[in-house]
């Protein structure tokens, strides 16, 4: 049988929480008559389909492993985006995918992982550190740098403690604008990671957040002496067809929906996109 690939598969939306201001996660079970999700790596998203109003893509928030359900973090920015915060658990969305090429997990093994994120850019690497983390002992030390605007726009909370506790992980957490009952660093992610300052050897770094802290993060990272094949980042470009055939997401002569969206930075140097 030939499969369309433009046909979203309707999937049922398990449960939803509100994640952060205007954020939510929802857990999304397999697409029905399928027993479990297609394997997919960290970094990979979905192009997401509400009924009657459109479609979008979302990195698949939650790490491989288990197969019935997975999770998809979602800021409501636009008509899709809202929509979708609009639906509850019981309700049907469709899905295609997973597309798009992954984490390189198998550069990673036995190297010290910097991951580097601003606000809802945590989603996509939260499945990356989730993976990492259920396989420790290939890893070296973890460092993890996440900054929010301010508290209220912090995701993965839970999570972030959870990291916090385990051995040989470093988290650094810091907002913009605090509120009375922040205790922790004021300032960007990028500012706090250049004054307490990263040894390069030896490490892989993760950069995922809105395009203005990717650029100077990418900077930052470089100057502490990456090489920029040891940069990862994932680049956000609006999607359409998410299998490489209508060409709105092109970067040079790359698609971001199959040849990324993640890419290294010196990819990007090559393609002259991020820096
Ligand atoms: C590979 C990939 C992974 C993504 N993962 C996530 C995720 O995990 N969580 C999440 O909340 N969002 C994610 N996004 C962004 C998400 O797809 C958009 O927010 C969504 O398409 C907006 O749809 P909408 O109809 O609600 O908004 P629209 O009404 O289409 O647009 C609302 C506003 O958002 C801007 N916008 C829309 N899409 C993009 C985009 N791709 N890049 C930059 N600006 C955009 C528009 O210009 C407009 O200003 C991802 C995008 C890509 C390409
Ligand atoms: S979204 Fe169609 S080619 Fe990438």
């Amino acid at each position: 049988m030939v499969t369309n690939v433009y046909l979203p598969r309707p999937s049922r939306i398990v449960s939803v929480r509100e994640e952060a201001q205007g954020i939510k996660t929802f857990t999304v079970r397999a697409p029905e008559g399928e027993p479990s999700w297609p394997r997919f790596a960290p970094g990979q998203f979905l192009e997401v389909t509400v009924f009657g109003v459109g479609e979008a893509p979302f990195s698949i928030t939650s790490a491989p492993g288990s197969p019935g359900e997975l999770e998809l973090t979602v800021a409501a920015v636009g008509e899709v985006t809202e929509e979708l915060h609009a639906l509850a658990a019981g309700d049907v969305i469709g899905v295609r995918g997973p597309y798009g090429r992954g984490f390189p997990i198998g550069d990673m093994k036995g190297r010290r992982l910097l991951f580097v994120a601003g606000g809802i850019g945590l989603a996509p690497l939260r499945s990356l550190i989730g993976h990492v983390i259920s396989e420790r002992d290939d890893y070296g030390e973890i460092s993890i740098y996440y900054g929010a605007r301010n508290p209220s726009l912090l995701c993965f909370c839970e999570d972030l403690t959870a990291w916090e506790s385990a051995p040989h992980i470093q988290v650094r957490v810091t907002v913009d604008s605090p509120d009375a009952a922040w205790q922790g660093p004021v300032g960007t992610v990028t500012s706090l990671l250049a004054k307490e300052g990263y040894e390069a050897g030896g490490a892989t770094a993760f950069v995922c957040g809105p395009p203005v802290m990717i650029r100077h993060t990418l900077r930052v990272l470089l100057e502490m002496g990456f090489a920029p094949k040891d940069v990862i980042t994932t680049l956000e470009r609006r999607m359409e067809c998410g299998v490489g055939k209508c060409g709105h997401c092109t970067v040079g002569k790359a698609r971001v929906c199959v040849d990324g969206p993640v890419f290294s930075c010196a990819e990007l140097l090559d393609l002259k996109e991020g820096l």
